[in-house]
């Protein structure tokens, strides 16, 4: 038999924080060797550390999955890929190559799309500040221009007389879906009649006239039946303006929101109980569209999801670079990877695995980045088995937002890797170095 290595004995503070009731968890470890069949290591050994991993299959699964549930009920749906979710060229591609449009909400992110070929008619132009040159340009290019507020009305009233055109718009409107907050900052407000002014302000101009009608009621929406309420005050804006302006309403678009499978803080239930599943979000929106549709013609579906279409396809590899005891007697880890590259770690716990099973017992421990910020911690209160300088820590799911929220502060913003089908690796963005973050300083 052989004979485990020595290890120094230390005295445990007992930190009921950490215990369930089946006891303080001593022994059990989280474990991640590979990633679509690659090991961790050969990873880190070939891209360093930290670096984003991204799993085509992965994404590939859940677009399929979530694209089967709508398209199984509903004959007319397109998905808008959400640049801001993650914006990285190769990713994008690959939402792409599977049938989505694009989702874009800045003049940066529709500049993205052109050029990666994405044509101006299969773009969506979203989001409250847009440039007029760049409304402009998008306007000719004949991309779907969502209007969010009484200005850039304006604006498109300006542009069309410039063009001498009659501009195609789509409206986003905000409601009471019984979310709160309500996320009435976007759009024209539903019940107050704002929503049905601006259309009327549209057709007095006789420079617009209304395609569509958009809405994104929120983010990780646990509630299927907030979709219900959200595609029931849509389809009855369209019934109005139809008949009052004679608009021809050709889509509308629930938006994004869908919840992907991560644990949010504070709340304890499984993500397989408290997360809705494609079909409870399809049934949902489907069947109000069929039993409210007055039209000869269904109007086309669009949807924008972004997170739970990746946020389960990216790891964030992280190394341990060492580690302190601090006078309360926990033991904190100093990462190469902190809050600079995990925006979302207000609200997620994340899964945290080591890449081979530790010597010895679990203890209470911290995950400290690399800032020299005393925000900068992923966990506060992680059991964790005695590691090694060099171990590598696997967090995840981290696909989603990260990597374009990731911040190029202290340290350079690291290597992003794409697994693609065939199970091989490659670097889709590199290292920044100072080249790259002086690029343009003078
Ligand atoms: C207009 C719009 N569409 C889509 C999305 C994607 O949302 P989610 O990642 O929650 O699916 C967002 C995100 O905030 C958004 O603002």
């Amino acid at each position: 038999m052989q004979k485990s290595a020595y290890q120094k004995p230390t005295i445990n503070k007992i930190d009921f924080t950490t215990a369930s009731k089946y006891g303080s968890p001593i022994k059990t470890q989280n474990i991640r060797t590979e990633i679509d069949g690659i090991s961790v290591h050969e990873l880190t050994q070939q891209f360093g550390t930290p670096v984003f991993i991204f799993s085509e299959r992965k994404i590939t699964e859940l677009y399929n999955n979530l694209y089967s549930a709508f398209s199984s009920r509903y004959p007319d749906v397109q998905f808008g890929w959400s640049y801001k979710t993650n914006y990285l060229n190769q990713i994008c591609n690959i939402f792409h190559k599977l049938g989505s449009c694009a989702e874009v909400v800045s003049e940066f992110e529709y500049q993205k799309a052109r050029a990666l070929g994405i044509e101006g008619k299969d773009i969506i132009f979203n989001g409250p500040y847009k440039p007029y040159e760049d409304l402009k340009i998008a306007v000719q290019e004949g991309a779907k221009i969502h209007v969010d507020n009484l200005f850039e009305l304006d604006d498109l009233e300006k542009i069309a007389t410039e063009l001498n055109m009659d501009i195609p718009v789509a409206i986003r409107i905000n409601m009471d879906t019984g979310i709160y907050p309500q996320w009435s900052r976007f759009g024209f407000n539903y019940e107050s009649g704002d929503a049905y002014e601006a259309v009327k302000k549209m057709y007095e101009s006789k420079k617009m006239h209304l395609v569509g009608i958009h809405s994104h009621i929120g983010t990780f929406m646990l509630d299927a039946n907030a979709y219900k309420l959200a595609t029931t005050k849509i389809m009855q804006l369209k019934e109005q303006v139809e008949n009052d302006f004679g608009a021809i309403i050709e889509y509308i678009d629930l938006g994004g929101g869908f919840a992907s499978k991560s644990n949010l803080k504070g709340v304890y239930q499984s993500v397989d109980v408290v997360i809705p599943t494609a079909d409870d979000y399809a049934e949902a929106i489907t069947n109000v569209i069929y039993d409210l549709n007055k039209s000869e013609k269904l109007p086309k579906l669009y949807l924008e999801t972004g997170r739970a279409l990746i946020d389960e396809a990216g790891y964030l590899l992280t190394s341990v670079h060492g580690y302190k005891r601090f006078p309360d007697g926990k033991k904190g880890y100093i990462l190469d990877a902190g809050v600079n590259l995990l925006y979302t770690s207000t609200w997620y716990n994340f899964k945290i695995e080591t890449d081979k099973r530790y010597e010895g017992d679990n203890e209470p421990s911290i995950l400290n980045g690399p800032l020299c910020m005393n925000i900068d911690v992923i966990e506060e209160n992680l059991m964790l088995p005695p590691l090694d300088r060099g171990t590598v820590l696997s967090i995840s799911p981290v696909g989603a937002y990260n990597y374009t929220q990731a911040m190029q502060f202290i340290r350079y913003k690291p290597a992003a890797v794409l697994i693609d089908m065939d199970g091989k690796a490659h670097c889709i963005k590199e290292v920044d170095d100072l080249a790259t973050v002086n690029y343009k300083e003078v």
